[in-house]
């Protein structure tokens, strides 16, 4: 208590009567919020950002400033004399210090209660998708649109980039406050770097919803392609992604999985920060044994004094879903998807084409894209009418869904990793270019992760054969795609 014997109560000056209006007004103002939110959750961030940011900071302040005023007040007279003792005297049977107690007494309690209840509402609040997505709204606009469209749209972000536990917990708050302070300065990166050197292990976060024992049998893709000519002519594949799994204790584990299955180690060293070179590989099996994978190319082999200097990471979920959620699709195949799902018309001539020039026009913004795919088609369909006003609002969708000029990002800028068409991908170790001493070499045989079992011109390909067939490559182009890399063609438009 910071009143004295005789005289008025410490807290009688500018400074803290000041500061009792600011934690006044905190306190009646956090508290109708905390209720209000309560009762109706809100939705809009910066409502949050307010309630469980800005108010407490008010009353934090406040606080502070009747204790400071206090201070500095019990300063002053002990230099002028008017008071002798260095802390204050408490005598309860004094109306005015029993009064003075009371209230503070209360105010503390209810104060507690409130940074209790508040602290905890906070927390949920900065862990919750509407604060990492939408806050800073243009920033986070490319990740939480992939997001929302994607398998995990009601899995929060923290699940992933967080996860249970309180070293991961205040680190990512020390790294938040980083980045509220680069995106209020603009001082971030666009589009901002991929984290992938310090994402938490899978096991920590993956895994709490999945695990690799529990994956087994193989999943069917079917892919239409349509190509950019006039009748916008479509071939098809269909197959059976091997994706096994299975555990260990019950038989042996198979497949895509089998990486993960936890009897097999397996590590690399990456040439380049995003990990999309991988010259050295090795594999070390249940019984000990090692096998080291170097590439061939004599170009992107590493000296031993590297390779003993280098990281050395173990492969996991990251290593191929490192786009779980964030998945942002090429022109090429957005078009291809809404042309055999029928949100465009295959029967439209040439709208392959025309969707692909209208979708990588040079835009700086958004708005100055969908306003330029509408003119690109008015003018490729001059005749008009609800086909081609269709066609256009599917274009435009594409684009918003998967183009994003303010902040750089496209399907170019962050590689997926689970295939081989437009990104290195599996083929980083599994292009045939890996080789062991002994002679090994890890596998580019098309069959070994997928069979194909249908292919060919039209839209449906009827004959099956699950035997497995030799892939034909849509178009003569020798015996190329069997040594050169896809990738090195395919890049999300049409090869020209
Ligand atoms: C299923 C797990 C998962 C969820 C849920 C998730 N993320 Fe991610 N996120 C990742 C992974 C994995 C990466 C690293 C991608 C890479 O290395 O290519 C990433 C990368 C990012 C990046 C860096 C830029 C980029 O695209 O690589 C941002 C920003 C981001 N996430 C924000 C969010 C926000 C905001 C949410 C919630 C709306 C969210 N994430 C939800 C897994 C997830
Ligand atoms: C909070 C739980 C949760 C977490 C954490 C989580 N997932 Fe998922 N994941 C799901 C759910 C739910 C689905 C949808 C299941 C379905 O469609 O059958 C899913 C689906 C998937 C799929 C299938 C996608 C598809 O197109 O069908 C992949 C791949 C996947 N998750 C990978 C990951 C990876 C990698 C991580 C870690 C970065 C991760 N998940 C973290 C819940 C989670
Ligand atoms: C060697 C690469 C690789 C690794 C490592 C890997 N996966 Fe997969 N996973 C795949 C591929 C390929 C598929 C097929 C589906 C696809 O293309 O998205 C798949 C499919 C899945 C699916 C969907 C399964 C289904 O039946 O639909 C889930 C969920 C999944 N993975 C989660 C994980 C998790 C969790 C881990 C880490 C324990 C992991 N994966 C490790 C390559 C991998
Ligand atoms: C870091 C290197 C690396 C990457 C990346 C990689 N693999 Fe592998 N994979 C290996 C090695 C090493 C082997 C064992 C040698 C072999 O069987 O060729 C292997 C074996 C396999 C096998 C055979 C498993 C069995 O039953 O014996 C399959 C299937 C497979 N990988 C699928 C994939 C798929 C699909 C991807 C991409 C999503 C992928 N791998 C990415 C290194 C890698
Ligand atoms: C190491 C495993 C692996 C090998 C070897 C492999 N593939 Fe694939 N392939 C995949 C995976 C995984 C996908 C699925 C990606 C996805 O989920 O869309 C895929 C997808 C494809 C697709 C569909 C691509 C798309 O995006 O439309 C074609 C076509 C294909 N593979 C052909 C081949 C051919 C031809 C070979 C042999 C030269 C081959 N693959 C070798 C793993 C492999
Ligand atoms: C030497 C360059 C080259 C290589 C390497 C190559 N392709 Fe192609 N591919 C083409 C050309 C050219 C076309 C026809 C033009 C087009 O449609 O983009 C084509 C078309 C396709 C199509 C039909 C898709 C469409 O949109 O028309 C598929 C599927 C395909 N390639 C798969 C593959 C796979 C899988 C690999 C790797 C195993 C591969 N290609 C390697 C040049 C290549």
């Amino acid at each position: 208590m910071k009143n004295t014997t005789k005289q008025r109560l410490l807290t009688h000056n500018l400074i803290s009567l000041f500061g009792m209006v600011l934690a006044i007004f905190g306190f009646v103002v956090g508290a109708t919020l905390i209720a209000i939110d309560m009762h109706h959750h809100f939705e809009n961030p910066y409502t949050g950002i307010f309630t469980y940011m800005v108010v407490p900071g008010f009353l934090c302040g406040g606080l502070a400033l009747i204790l400071g005023g206090a201070i500095l007040e019990k300063r002053s007279r002990l230099r002028n004399g008017t008071d002798t003792t260095h802390l204050p005297i408490i005598n309860l049977n004094d109306r005015k210090h029993f009064t003075a107690f009371l209230t503070i007494t209360v105010v503390t309690l209810l104060f507690i209660a409130i940074s209790v209840v508040g602290g905890y509402r906070a927390y949920h609040f900065t862990e919750s998708v509407e604060f990492c997505g939408k806050t800073c709204h243009s920033v986070m606009k490319p990740e939480y649109t992939a997001y929302q469209n994607s398998p995990h749209a009601n899995a929060g972000c923290v699940t992933c980039h967080i996860g249970p536990g309180a070293d991961f917990f205040v680190k990512s708050k020390i790294n938040g406050l980083y980045q509220v302070y680069s995106v209020l300065f603009n001082k971030y990166n666009r589009p901002i770097p991929t984290p992938v050197h310090n994402l938490r292990p899978a096991k920590e976060t993956c895994y709490t919803c999945h695990w690799p024992q529990k994956f087994f049998g193989a999943v069917e893709l079917n892919h239409t392609y349509f190509r950019a000519d006039e009748e916008n002519s479509p071939w098809s594949i269909q197959m059976l992604l091997k994706v096994g799994g299975g555990d260990p204790d019950n038989g042996r584990a198979q497949g895509i999985h089998w990486h993960m299955a936890g009897t097999t180690k397996i590590e690399y060293i990456a040439a380049d920060e995003r990990r999309q070179e991988l010259p050295w590989v090795r594999m070390t099996t249940a019984d000990g044994k090692q096998t080291i994978f170097q590439t061939t190319d004599k170009k992107k082999q590493l000296t031993p004094e590297q390779i003993a200097t280098a990281t050395i990471r173990t492969m996991d979920c990251i290593d191929c879903h490192n786009r779980p959620t964030h998945q942002y699709h090429s022109p090429e195949r957005a078009l291809n998807d809404a042309l055999a799902g029928g949100q465009l018309n295959p029967a439209m001539p040439s709208i392959k084409a025309n969707g692909i020039k209208a979708l990588t026009g040079d835009y700086k913004t958004e708005g100055e894209a969908l306003s330029a795919i509408q003119a690109t088609l008015k003018e490729a369909y001059p005749e008009g009418g609800a086909e081609v006003e269709n066609a256009i609002v599917a274009v435009q969708k594409i684009y918003s869904r998967n183009l994003f000029p303010e902040m750089n990002v496209s399907w170019k800028e962050y590689p997926d990793n689970i295939g081989h068409m437009i990104t290195p991908g599996c083929f980083r170790c599994h292009n045939g270019d890996h080789k062991s001493e002994q002679g090994a070499t890890i596998t580019r045989d098309c069959n070994s992760c997928h069979t194909i079992i249908a292919q060919g011109p039209g839209r449906n390909v009827t004959s099956i054969n699950t035997g497995g067939l030799d892939f034909k490559h849509p178009e003569d182009i020798d015996e190329e795609w069997k040594t050169t890399r896809c990738d090195e063609c395919h890049s999300g438009v049409p090869v020209m």
